[in-house]
């Protein structure tokens, strides 16, 4: 590669890995082999027929030009609607941003508010992309260590201990990608009573797994807990993942007006309105029938279970049950220091995720792109069938092991 080409933002940076995972587990699928990928995050439902209609609608009404830079007007009431609703927290369409999927999302909020050397509080099992998010916005990611026997959530000591004078962002996920922990209102009061200490200390909270519990339980909101730091908070959330549109793009984030408008600024001149035709099914997708997601729900409870209790099985493995999120973060330290028919040994989980793939021809995501070692993290969006012959087939790996 020429580096003279590529910016050092760029190069201090690498792909995501669960992509990375994915790509490889479809391009030996087209080589022909036999390959069950446990390694994407998304539903592998379709979009409601509900939602595409009103696509469709947009679409033969001639909503096909720009919206307004922030979102259509009936896209942030929808959402200002949603967060009273279900979330019972009051923001006008002002305050609401619409953005190219909730990724590109937390990307515009961290180059928009970063200087050069900030920190960014990132709690581990983190999702892959907010490390290295932060550090193409010429930020520091400050990775708490968040262990299994702390249901894999942060302690309001171990946040104390992460703020320096420096520190800009706390990013939260509940339920979180790729654990499923999910933090209690009393768990954030915790959190919240250490932010009051540190006013400078803005915090992101990540809410697109919202609706995927398997409790039964409404997912609490930081601002529920703590509505005082409502002018540090930006609440970032999206349909992806509720409403199976993944390929939809459209994320928003609700904040105070400063926050807000500068994303304005900055998505203005770098992308523009979300693509029109989503818009319109994003508000179908709020404000329509909500029975897809309470479906699709005790679908993704039945397929955790299961595969919760077969994981569990295989000596070596185990793994704690996710309030949430499609995702399994199986523990894997009993099959560290084993070896392969082969002769090789499984020294990390990168190993352990390697040798799935190459014996049985499963793809799960290694625990080191989480920043929590020795994991893996498997899907459960997929069907039972496919799940069940890829814990068959895990089975197998590990009973070949010496
Ligand atoms: C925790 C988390 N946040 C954000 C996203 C991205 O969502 P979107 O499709 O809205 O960009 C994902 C997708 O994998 C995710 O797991």
């Amino acid at each position: 590669m020429n580096h003279a080409r590529i910016s050092a933002r760029v190069r201090r940076i690498k792909p995501s890995p669960s992509s990375a995972a994915a790509d490889r587990a479809t391009a030996l699928k087209r080589e022909g082999k036999n390959i069950v990928s446990l390694a994407v995050g998304e539903p592998d439902f379709d979009t409601p027929a509900h939602i595409r209609a009103a696509a469709s609608r947009a679409m033969d009404n001639g909503e096909t030009r720009y919206t307004m830079l922030p979102g259509s007007v009936e896209l942030r009431q929808a959402i200002a609607a949603k967060l009273k609703r279900e979330n019972d927290l009051v923001y006008a369409p002002n305050d609401i941003i619409v953005t190219n999927g909730c990724k590109s999302g937390i990307y515009s909020a961290l180059e928009a508010t970063l200087e050069a050397g900030d920190e960014v509080i990132v709690p581990a099992p983190f999702w892959v992309s907010y490390p290295d998010m932060v550090i193409a916005c010429d930020g520091v990611p400050k990775v708490i260590a968040c262990p299994e026997n702390q249901g894999f959530k942060m302690s309001p000591a171990q946040l104390e201990a992460a703020i320096t004078d420096k520190t800009r962002w706390l990013i939260i996920n509940s339920p979180s990608n790729p654990t499923g922990a999910s933090y209690t209102a009393a768990e954030y009061r915790k959190l919240a009573d250490v932010l009051a200490r540190h006013p400078q200390v803005l915090v992101m909270t990540d809410d697109i797994y919202e609706h995927i519990r398997f409790d039964g339980r409404t997912t609490p909101h930081l601002l529920n807990a703590a509505p005082e730091l409502k002018d540090r908070v930006l609440a970032i959330n999206g349909v992806s993942k509720t409403y199976a549109m993944t390929g939809w793009r459209i994320g928003w984030i609700a904040g105070p007006s400063d926050l807000i408008g500068a994303l304005n600024t900055l998505l203005s001149q770098a992308a523009g309105n979300a693509c029109s035709i989503s818009q319109a099914a994003a508000v179908e997708a709020l404000n329509g029938d909500q029975s897809f997601v309470s479906e699709s729900v005790a679908i993704y409870r039945a397929r955790r279970d299961r595969m919760l209790t077969r994981i569990n099985q295989i000596q070596g493995l185990s793994c704690l049950p996710p309030d949430g999120a499609f995702y399994l973060y199986v523990n894997c330290a009993g099959l560290i220091g084993r070896k392969t028919p082969a002769g090789a040994t499984l020294e990390t989980d990168s190993d352990v995720a390697m040798y799935l793939l190459e014996s049985v021809g499963v793809a799960v995501v290694q625990g080191s792109a989480y920043g929590l070692s020795p994991f893996f993290r498997m899907s459960i969006a997929a069907s039972l069938d496919v799940l069940d012959d890829g814990t068959e087939r895990i089975a197998r790996a590990v009973s070949e092991l010496r």
